[in-house]
């Protein structure tokens, strides 16, 4: 089954951007999956093709009319007989999670709403089934990166994208905890040395160390991770001592 992706955007010509590249863009082009835009505009009804208009109650910006938007998600879930998710790319989502990214990747793809300007009239959110989502707590001039990026985390997901690396497992955010450091040659580098357990070539003994990394880190870089998940009491993996 290919992740069909649907993104509507003011900007469908940034697209494939990014993702035309690496692995998503060699599984883009094995049919893996399947990117396709919609320009927001299409769906204006007015003779100027207005898409926002000013905020109710005053304010900066534009806002996104509802009307625009609902015509363009409509005309794309009318045909849509995988009854994809449809999901909007606003600072105002919920954050996205890499358990979130795992269950839209296992899907069969999503209908991605991005917006621009102040954001979206609200209403949209009670009139159709749109999942609001955030990539962090900064603020982004549009929702067209977003969207890249929350369908990068989802292709690489896919099976045969990632090949014979690691089936992320063990990644950051998988286990709760920031992967363990990397290291490769040289041996020494700027008078820096690998650290020895890595060159010991037992293996228990690097799978400890380097939960012990893992936990390290993430208590120093990322203490919510630990408050969220129980980090540190965490089990290492299997393997280590
Ligand atoms: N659009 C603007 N800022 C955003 C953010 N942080 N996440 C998703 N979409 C956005």
């Amino acid at each position: 089954m290919t992740f069909a992706a649907t993104v509507l955007t003011l900007y469908p010509e940034v697209f494939p951007g990014p993702l035309g590249f690496s692995l998503a863009g060699r599984a883009l082009d094995a049919g893996t999956w399947s990117l396709e835009t919609k320009n927001i505009r299409d769906f204006a009804t007015d003779k100027h093709r207005s898409v926002d208009d000013t905020p109710a109650g005053g304010g900066a910006g534009m806002v996104l009319k509802p009307d625009v938007l609902a015509a363009a998600l409509d005309h794309v879930a009318d045909r849509d007989l995988q009854r994809r998710p449809m999901l909007a790319m606003t600072p105002r989502g919920a954050p996205l999670t890499q358990a979130r990214v795992r269950e839209l990747a296992a899907g069969p793809g999503a209908i991605i709403l991005c917006g621009r300007f102040e954001g979206f009239d609200e209403r949209i959110f009670e009139a159709r089934p749109v999942e609001p989502v955030s990539i962090g707590d900064y603020v982004l001039s549009g929702g067209e990166l977003g969207a890249m990026v929350l369908l990068d985390a989802c292709v690489r997901l896919l099976p045969g994208v990632m090949g014979s690396a690691s089936s992320g497992e063990e990644e950051s955010f998988e286990t709760g905890l920031l992967e363990y450091p990397h290291y490769t040659r040289p041996l020494i580098w700027e008078g820096r040395t690998i650290p020895e357990v890595l060159r010991s070539g037992d293996h228990a003994k690097i799978a400890a160390w380097r939960h012990e990394q893992a936990v390290n880190d993430t208590r120093l870089r990322r203490p919510d991770l630990i408050e969220r998940h129980g980090g540190a009491s965490q089990a290492p993996p299997s393997g280590a001592r």
